[in-house]
């Protein structure tokens, strides 16, 4: 079954992004997630664990469970055999969005520019991710590229300060937020499973407001 994935980013409207150094934490990272109240993950492909900690995730069953990180066609296979219901990645790839069709999943390309906007709309696509959302100029550069691209949603991501979670999500072009802020890597070697239950929490409270 193919992911409506405008339905799952628009639960919570946050995705957290993950970077599992070991998959034996993904059991209880997807519990706090789940018990924060996220719906969804994207397990970045950075580490030799990824797909490992992506089965795991998904194993959970509160989760819709992506692959993020997603470089070429090869691991775009390789994420959607571990269970991966999306793929993610930080540019336009043709050959990865390609693939992903093949495979019948949905793929959420990163554009920081309008030309690679129209490169994702010329493949057929209409949301992508604005990455790196805050070095790009946050929601000023969000407001300019939406302008002339009325059909299109986007998934902020990268240096989000969740603070301005209201600030993103109110615009009516934004799907969803992403970021790592809620489960990074010191969280997961630290176990720190409380805290990034309540950051998770904290995040859902600002994106339902
Ligand atoms: C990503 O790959 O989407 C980013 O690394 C997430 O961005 P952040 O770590 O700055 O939140």
């Amino acid at each position: 079954m193919t992911t409506d994935l405008a339905t799952v980013l628009y639960g919570t409207r946050i995705l957290p992004v993950l970077t599992v150094p070991s998959a034996a934490s993904a059991p209880p990272l997807a519990e706090a997630l789940a018990a924060g109240g996220a719906r969804c993950a994207e397990v970045t492909f950075r580490t030799p664990e990824a797909e490992r900690a992506l089965k795991a995730m998904t194993a959970h069953g509160g989760l819709t469970v992506g692959a993020g990180t997603v470089l070429t066609a090869e691991q775009a296979e390789r994420a959607v055999a571990a269970g991966a219901r999306f793929v993610v990645s930080p540019g336009f790839d043709a050959a990865v969005i390609a693939r992903c069709r093949e495979l019948a999943v949905p793929v959420v390309p990163g554009v920081a520019t309008a030309t690679e906007l129209m490169r994702a709309l010329r493949a057929g696509l209409d949301t992508v991710k604005l990455f790196p959302a805050a070095p790009l100029g946050g929601t000023t550069i969000l407001k300019a590229l939406a302008a002339p691209f009325p059909q299109v949603r986007f998934v902020p991501t990268g240096g989000i300060d969740p603070a301005l979670l209201p600030d993103y999500l109110s615009h009516p072009a934004v799907l969803a937020v992403g970021g790592s802020w809620m489960a990074t890597t010191s969280h997961l070697e630290r176990r720190a499973y409380g805290e990034i239950r309540r950051l998770t929490a904290e995040a859902v409270e600002r994106s339902t407001r």
